[in-house]
């Protein structure tokens, strides 16, 4: 939960900066989340506030009950706390590798811990196989691998420390449609299988809508809009406010709608476009099986 979210940058400096102005949210165990918003609107801001990496000029950030930043003595250990529950992966996560193999990489935050090392085994193991690493990438130096895997070896490294909730700052950017398909296959799985609160920065409104329940915008350090996703993209003004566009097949199926197509307005995934398109394709001249036959009529 966070109350009243104040951040200044550069607070007395030359590049003084308020970069989030009062944001008031709170997220539920077990959601799927996505964050948007234009380029300076504060989202990696807002994200490393989630687990404690920034200190609030103002406001309360509480995570399962605890408010990390009370002042008091245990303040050390509530922030600990609280960044082992949250896991953060930054943009572009994989410049962080630098162990020589895939292992010692995942392993290296429940190393640091303490943890012994059949623990550390069992979860470096589960952690790959939860972003779906082969087993047998473990001994290969992460520097060997795509791209996308490179990436979910820094997922996985986050994954190892059995957070309850997975934040990922732009996850997709840079990778391949096939790198990003599978990285957005494997967060739905964390989500539907493991339970993973999982909240998602990202510019791509498609990738949103294919993924995410709920959608928050934010524009000059404030929430925009909130809730979710259908309503969220049927904000045609608040999305162009922040130079954003709604996603295409959300657009399509407006469009139709409008125009006395018999499909619903707000339909978010190609999936659902399908389905309804199917649903009234016989009612459609185009698609009308019984039409009758190209004569060639026409034809000089
Ligand atoms: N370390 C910093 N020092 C000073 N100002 C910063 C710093 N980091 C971000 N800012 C400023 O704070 C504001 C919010 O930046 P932030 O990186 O949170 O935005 P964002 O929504 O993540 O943008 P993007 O989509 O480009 O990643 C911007 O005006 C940015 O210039
Ligand atoms: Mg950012």
């Amino acid at each position: 939960m966070i109350e009243g979210l104040h951040h200044v940058y550069d607070e007395r400096g030359p590049g003084r900066r308020e970069a989030l102005c009062g944001i008031d949210l709170t997220i539920g165990d077990g959601e799927l989340v996505g964050l948007a918003g234009p380029t300076g609107s504060g989202k990696s801001t807002l994200v490393q506030h989630f687990n404690g990496l920034l200190k609030p000029a103002a406001g309360r950030v509480v995570v399962d009950g605890i408010d990390l930043w009370e002042p008091g003595p245990e303040q050390h250990r509530r922030l600990a706390e609280a960044r082992r529950r949250v896991g953060l992966v930054f943009q572009f996560p994989e410049q962080q590798l630098f162990e020589e193999t895939v292992f010692a990489d995942i392993a290296f935050a429940p190393r640091n811990q303490g943890l012994p090392d059949d623990e550390v085994d069992r979860r470096v193991r589960e952690a790959m196989d939860l972003v779906g690493l082969p087993p047998e990438l473990a001994e290969r130096s992460p520097f060997a691998l795509s791209g996308g895997q490179m990436r979910r070896v820094a997922i996985a490294g986050v994954l190892a420390m059995r957070p309850r909730t997975l934040v990922l700052d732009e996850p997709t950017a840079g990778l391949d449609p096939q790198g990003r398909a599978e990285l957005l296959a494997h967060l739905r799985r964390l989500h539907r299988e493991a339970g993973l609160t999982i909240v998602l920065v990202s510019h791509d409104m498609d990738e949103l809508a294919a993924l995410v329940e709920r959608v928050i915008l934010l524009r000059d350090g404030r929430v925009v809009a909130d809730g979710p996703a259908a309503e969220v993209f049927a904000r045609q003004d608040v999305l162009a406010a922040c130079g954003l566009r709604p996603p295409a097949v959300a657009q399509l199926m407006g469009e139709l709608h409008q125009r006395g197509v018999p499909v619903p307005p707000a339909v978010l995934s190609v999936d659902q476009a399908e389905r309804a398109l199917l649903a009234v394709a016989d009612r459609l001249p185009l698609f009308r099986s019984s039409r009758p036959p190209a004569t060639g009529g026409g034809r000089r």
